[in-house]
């Protein structure tokens, strides 16, 4: 799958050192992954000096920070949408593909049906608004780019929602999790592997939806972390969204389709609960600090 990409054409991921970046590289380790010190995506001299023709490009690069990103558009906006039409206008330039990871949050979270990448869009928030300007970019100047959005990406280490479910059965007896907020939580491996999959097979969709298959609360997010972990389950208590105010608004509702992926002729990614028990294991087997 990633091997052919890599023999064949040059693979390059920006964003190298974020969470997916990080999964893609190690699934694919000839490809070149340049972190935000080795190329900032805005500047489209340093992006031109990267891109080869033929290249398949991952940009996992992007500004990530949803609450802080409120008070801090221009920023926001910087990388999360100038950024993605400097790649995609570089990669027209150069004959090289784009594969431009999105969000969920383009979307304004309140559906009631998983949904598909031609749904109305209407972010509700500053990151969701500089994601969709990014998308919009990306489209208007590659016309062989394809935007994938995903949602609700973890590894478990480091800072994400499973990391910090971890800490807290170890920290707390109990911990109050939101239950009124559905998505699908996506081990940030499986999507590393869609997205190879991707870059090995060319298509002429513009836009996918690549999340683990089902849907979820936080709260059964977070039961499931503890019963994988042999934590008793009962220790997580729901509550609502007015629980913990934030500084940007959460989607109520943000499960994407699959449908797409599947009509691409790609695999589909499987259920969220085994992806999260593998992420839960490869995690037990790490010998270092999470
Ligand atoms: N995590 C989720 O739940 C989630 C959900 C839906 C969609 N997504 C999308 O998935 C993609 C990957 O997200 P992630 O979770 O891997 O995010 P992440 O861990 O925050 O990684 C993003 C990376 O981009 C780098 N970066 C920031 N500005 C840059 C610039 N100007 N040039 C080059 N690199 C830059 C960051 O470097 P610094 O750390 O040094 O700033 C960071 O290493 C993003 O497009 C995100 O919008 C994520």
């Amino acid at each position: 799958m990633g091997e052919d990409v890599n023999a064949a054409a040059g693979l390059l991921v920006t964003g190298a050192h974020g969470q997916l970046g990080r999964a893609l590289t190690r699934l694919a380790p000839n490809a070149r992954g340049l972190a935000r010190t080795d190329l900032d995506i805005t500047d489209a001299n340093a992006v031109r000096a990267v891109v080869r023709p033929g290249d398949v490009l991952v940009n996992c690069a992007a500004y990530t920070a949803v609450d802080r990103a409120e008070a801090d558009r221009d920023a926001a906006f910087a990388v999360n949408a100038a950024g993605p039409r400097v790649l995609a206008q570089v990669c027209a330039e150069r004959d090289a593909r784009l594969i431009h990871v999105s969000t969920d949050y383009v979307f304004p979270g309140t559906g009631s049906r998983p949904y598909e990448p031609d749904d109305p869009t209407g972010p509700a928030t500053v990151y969701g608004r500089s994601k969709l300007a990014g998308e919009q970019a990306v489209l208007e100047c590659s016309p062989t780019a394809t935007i994938v959005r995903t949602a609700w990406v973890y590894t478990g280490r480091g800072g994400d929602f499973v990391a910090t479910m971890r800490r807290l059965e170890r920290e707390r007896d109990t911990v109050s999790v939101v239950n009124d907020q559905f998505g699908s939580p996506t081990y940030a491996v499986d999507l590393a592997a869609a997205l190879l999959e991707l870059a090995a097979k060319p298509t002429g969709a513009r836009i996918l939806h690549a999340t683990n298959a089902g849907a979820a609360s936080w709260f059964d997010l977070a039961q499931a972390v503890f019963s994988g972990l042999g934590a008793d389950p009962a220790r997580v208590r729901p509550c609502g969204t007015e629980d913990f105010p934030r500084s940007a608004p959460r989607p109520a509702y943000s499960v994407l389709s699959g449908n797409s992926w599947a009509a691409a002729g790609l695999s589909p990614l499987r259920h969220w609960k085994p992806a999260l028990n593998d992420a839960l294991a490869a995690i037990s087997d790490y010998p270092g600090p999470p």
